[in-house]
């Protein structure tokens, strides 16, 4: 597929999308209906979901399809949820996790 076809593709989908609205880190931000949570975060420029346990070093988007494990973010205060394995919903809120993560208390 040539980059003009692609782009043409992208842009066709777009615009057949409804938006959800999310935050990430308390920033508000949107993506397209349906896409995972790591491709929202992606568009967004956040490379780095979360910061390892031992050395605080940055990790993201490795495998992208649930198996490796480097994309936990906390959502909707849960930590260690797989950003590649769950779609974006309107009103979501996406946290970079630090570390092991840890529980939002319900208010
Ligand atoms: S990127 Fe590997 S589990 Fe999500």
């Amino acid at each position: 597929m040539s980059d003009l076809s692609r782009n043409h593709f992208h842009a066709a989908s777009a615009a057949r999308e409804p938006v959800v609205r999310f935050t990430i880190n308390g920033q508000e931000s949107s993506a397209g209906a349906g896409t995972s949570v790591a491709a929202a975060l992606w568009a967004a420029g956040r490379r780095a979901l979360r910061l390892t346990t031992q050395r605080g070093e940055p990790r993201g988007i490795f495998c992208g399809m649930g198996v490796c494990f480097d994309c936990l973010v906390e959502i909707d205060g849960c930590p260690n949820v797989r950003a590649c394995r769950i779609a974006i919903k309107e009103g979501m809120r996406v946290r970079t996790q630090q570390g092991a993560g840890s529980w939002e208390e319900a208010p």
